[in-house]
């Protein structure tokens, strides 16, 4: 008991120690910029490229830095493809489900994906480790259907080849 209370308290001491640190880094790129409405965007770039996302505790600093109301915040950053609410995985997969991929078997791509990596397309696995997308198109029609692994392109996929690329990072 006395050592679970012990992994406990480390746990708890371990949290506070990263917000600590998340809020350091977080104060270090505000200094850097003055606090005005034009600074939104910029933060918000600045935020997202350090931490991958943007934490909502942040968010909310941000709206004070700026003087802009939460929901503006909010609104910027649902707004934008570029800012992720969320964090991401180290590895990004996106599948495309325009027409050409998907006559040609788009969707049994991504649900392969989907089984092997035990996510569903906006998700992320818990380990971080990938992040499922998808995309309207890739402009590679001719090589239909098409995934994207952190921007290298593959075509002409097949359930065999995705079991293959994700089965050999596993
Ligand atoms: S429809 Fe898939 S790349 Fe264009």
């Amino acid at each position: 008991m006395k050592m679970r209370v012990h992994q406990a308290t480390q746990d708890i001491h371990a949290i506070q120690e990263s917000e600590k640190t998340i809020e350091g880094e977080v104060d270090e790129i505000l200094s850097s910029h003055k606090g005005e409405k034009a600074d939104l965007i910029p933060v918000l770039q600045d935020v997202q490229q350090k931490f991958g996302y943007l934490p909502e505790e942040v968010l909310k600093k941000i709206a004070k830095f700026t003087d802009e109301p939460e929901s503006t915040v909010f609104g910027v950053a649902t707004f934008y493809a570029q800012f992720k609410l969320a964090p991401t995985g180290r590895n990004i997969i996106r599948v495309c489900r325009g027409t050409a991929c998907h006559v040609r078997g788009g969707a049994r791509i991504l649900r392969e994906v989907e089984t092997d990596l035990g996510i569903k397309a906006g998700e992320t696995t818990s380990d971080l480790e990938y992040t499922l997308e998808t995309v309207a198109c890739f402009g590679s029609c001719a090589l239909a259907p098409v995934m994207v692994e952190n921007n290298r392109v593959y075509g002409r996929m097949t359930t065999d080849k995705v079991k293959r690329m994700i089965g050999r990072r596993e």
